[in-house]
């Protein structure tokens, strides 16, 4: 499948690459003249700009929603209006390291309206780090050094669009690529995930079931749980908020780990890193426990576990695959269509509700992939 490939999805990204990407992205947008007023063109966009950095938790007051005007396509340009916006928590760290006063960061599908582009036509869904903005004018030849370059979305054979932001995009290409490549699980062995009722890790758990492992998940309600093992067949999952993940892990994972696919940091992975077999396998996807934080939070040491069961920890950026892209969506689409993975997403609607949806997500109220319907 040929698929234009996303740049980065850095978690933590160094701060010269983010300065970088963020100017080139504001030259992108005076170059391409979207952020230029009244050129008259008819068609009005909203964006949302970031007021200022987040203190702690992210509030609605820390952005502001501005209207304006694009101008209209030149020759190889592309207008696309959202459809679905992403709310992933890369967005809570990425965006400190740029000023405020640009338009807030990530990824939608949008629809094309008008195309001056022979790769464009009217009605394709496209796939583009545009940020949280419901009109976008792109050139899909600049090869820009967005966050991610922009694709046009497969054929996903009547599937929501929004799944190319979800199981059939960049998370389930991180649960593909990051447990298949990185935790390397073999059938019989006991894989944890936390995070798991989430984007990344409800894929992950499910691709462990197809691969033959037994599957222990933490996540942050009884509902959650419920669904995991219910529903996505987890051999076991457990409320972190109210179960004591040693005590979880004794009765979950009786013969003990041999996989960690690490969504969360903290504590709870120090407990399962601690409870690891010998040549165990971690990899580590992300931290949210730590992205509300200020400063880096502290959790029990793991160096003595690690050296005497000779483990390996792994951090992984899922762009690794870039050039393996279209393989991830392929093959989730194909255990979908099979029935043999199922996914669940939390639809907020209406674009001005971005703001409360991303704290929404942060605090834990989706199941499955968080997104706004424009
Ligand atoms: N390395 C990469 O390339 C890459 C790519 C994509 C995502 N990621 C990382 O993967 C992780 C999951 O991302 P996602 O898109 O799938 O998000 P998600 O799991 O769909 O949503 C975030 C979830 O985090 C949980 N959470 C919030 N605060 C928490 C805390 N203090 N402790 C434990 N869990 C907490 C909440 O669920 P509960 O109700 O269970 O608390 C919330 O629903 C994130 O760390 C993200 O940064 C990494």
């Amino acid at each position: 499948m040929a698929l234009r490939l996303p740049l980065c999805f850095l978690p933590r990204p160094p701060a010269s690459l983010v300065a970088a990407a963020a100017t080139l992205l504001q030259r992108r947008h005076l170059a391409s003249g979207v952020e230029s007023q009244g050129a008259g063109a008819g068609v009005f966009c909203k964006r949302f700009v970031l007021a200022r950095h987040f203190k702690g938790e992210p509030k609605p007051s820390d952005f502001s929603l501005v209207t304006e005007e694009l101008p209209p396509i030149k020759d190889g340009e592309v207008l696309a209006e959202a459809e679905f916006l992403s709310l992933d928590p890369y967005m809570r760290v990425y965006v400190l390291r740029r000023p405020p006063g640009g338009t807030m960061i990530g990824g939608q599908v949008a629809r094309v309206l008008e195309s001056k582009s022979p790769d464009y036509k009217v009605g394709d869904h496209v796939v583009g780090d545009f940020g949280w903005r419901t009109h976008t004018v792109f050139n899909p030849e600049a090869h820009e050094h967005t966050l991610m370059r922009t694709y046009k979305l497969p054929d996903i054979g009547g599937l929501s669009p929004s799944l190319g932001l979800g199981v059939l995009g960049m998370p389930g290409n991180t649960a593909y690529f990051g447990l298949l490549e990185v935790c390397r699980p073999v059938k019989g062995e006991t894989v944890v995930v936390s995070g798991a009722a989430g984007a990344v890790g409800s894929i992950v758990g499910q691709i462990a079931k197809i691969k033959g492992c037994r599957v222990v998940g933490f996540a942050g309600s009884d509902e959650k749980v419920k669904w995991l093992t219910e529903e996505l067949g987890f051999d076991a999952a457990y409320n972190y908020k109210t179960t004591r993940p040693r005590d979880a892990l004794k009765d979950g994972a009786p013969k003990g780990v041999d996989c960690y696919f690490d969504n969360v940091g903290g504590e709870l992975s120090s407990s399962v890193i601690n409870r690891m077999n010998y040549g165990g396998r971690v990899a580590v996807c992300g931290s949210i426990s730590s992205y509300n934080a200020d400063g880096l939070p502290k959790a029990t040491i793991i160096q003595p576990a690690v050296v005497t069961n000779e483990l390996k920890i792994e951090g992984f950026l899922v762009t690794r695959w870039n050039d393996r892209w279209g393989e991830g969506i392929l093959q989730n689409l194909k255990w979908i269509q099979d029935g043999k993975l199922k996914y669940e997403e939390t639809v907020t609607k209406g674009f001005e509700n971005m703001p409360s949806a991303l704290v929404g997500m942060l605090r834990g109220d989706n199941t499955g992939k968080a997104v706004v319907k424009v």
